[in-house]
């Protein structure tokens, strides 16, 4: 067994770099602006949970400025390092196995994380446990149940292809005990977990060139799982991909659920 078990897409292949642009050029600016009105700021402590790629631990890192504090931990940090300098510290940690790394923090955010996570239950708790009184939690996780459609119009031969790819990526995923209906979940955890001024909302793109560069990144990272697994054949995928290639689909993502609170000041009245 490795820590990495469980977990479909590997860090570690070329393909997962192009991910992590794509998460970022469609998510960020959802992300930043969830953080913004948590209040992120000047000397805040945060922990940035499978942080996958740099440019949520980036945008933090400027937040929190010399004063603060950025932990960013992954179960493989291979594309983290260009972000490892202060006030960031990069750290190899099982959000589902290991202690938080520390204590006491003013903010934990978690994006497309937990769902691929088989004990998300322990690893929610154990990011709650490290907040301190009055700090912020911030999730961010799929929906793939809520839209599983890769092209919501299904309208002709390459987009029941896509869609009928995009199921077996969804069974895949389901295989390896990811949870398909996780982000709907998340404002009753939370408020079932004691947090405070639970709030949700959700976001996904229909049509956007970041959904292609991800789709192509995603369907070439686990073109061999499909085939093997009886899913597609290698005609199927290459099929796909040059339709994705020659940009007439238009391709949505599963909607993010974006869900925050706050924990329970020591004292009321905070
Ligand atoms: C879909 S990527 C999302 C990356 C990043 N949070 C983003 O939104 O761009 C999922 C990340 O979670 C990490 N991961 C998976 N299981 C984990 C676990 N048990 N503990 C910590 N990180 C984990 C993966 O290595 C990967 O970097």
């Amino acid at each position: 067994m490795t820590r990495t078990d469980g977990y479909l897409l590997d860090n570690r292949q070329a393909e997962a770099a192009e991910r992590f642009d794509a998460f970022a050029a469609l998510f960020d600016p959802t992300t930043f602006r969830h953080l913004e009105r948590l209040g992120v700021g000047a000397g805040w402590r945060c922990w940035e949970v499978g942080a996958g790629g740099t440019s949520v631990v980036s945008w933090l890192a400027k937040k929190v400025g010399p004063t603060g504090r950025v932990v960013a931990t992954d179960i493989d940090t291979s594309r983290l390092t260009p972000a490892a300098r202060p006030p960031v510290e990069v750290l190899v940690h099982d959000v589902a196995a290991d202690e938080p790394p520390e204590e006491g923090f003013d903010l934990v955010h978690a994006r497309l994380v937990l769902v691929h996570v088989p004990d998300r239950e322990r690893a929610l708790r154990s990011m709650i446990d490290s907040l301190r009184p009055g700090g912020r939690l911030l999730i961010e996780d799929a929906d793939p149940a809520m839209q599983p459609l890769l092209c919501p119009e299904d309208h002709g031969p390459e987009q029941q292809l896509a869609n009928r790819l995009r199921n077996g990526f969804r069974t895949l995923l389901a295989e390896r005990g990811a949870d398909l209906s996780y982000g709907r979940r998340l404002p009753r955890l939370l408020r079932e977990a004691g947090l405070l001024r639970v709030e949700a909302d959700a976001y996904f793109p229909l049509a956007s060139p970041a959904c292609a560069a991800l789709e192509s990144a995603t369907v070439r990272q686990i073109r061999d799982r499909l085939v093997t697994e009886g899913i597609a054949t290698d005609e199927d995928i290459d099929r796909h991909l040059a339709n994705v290639a020659a940009g007439g689909m238009d391709l949505a993502t599963a909607p993010m659920i974006s869900a925050w609170g706050r924990k329970a000041p020591e004292e009321t009245g905070g």
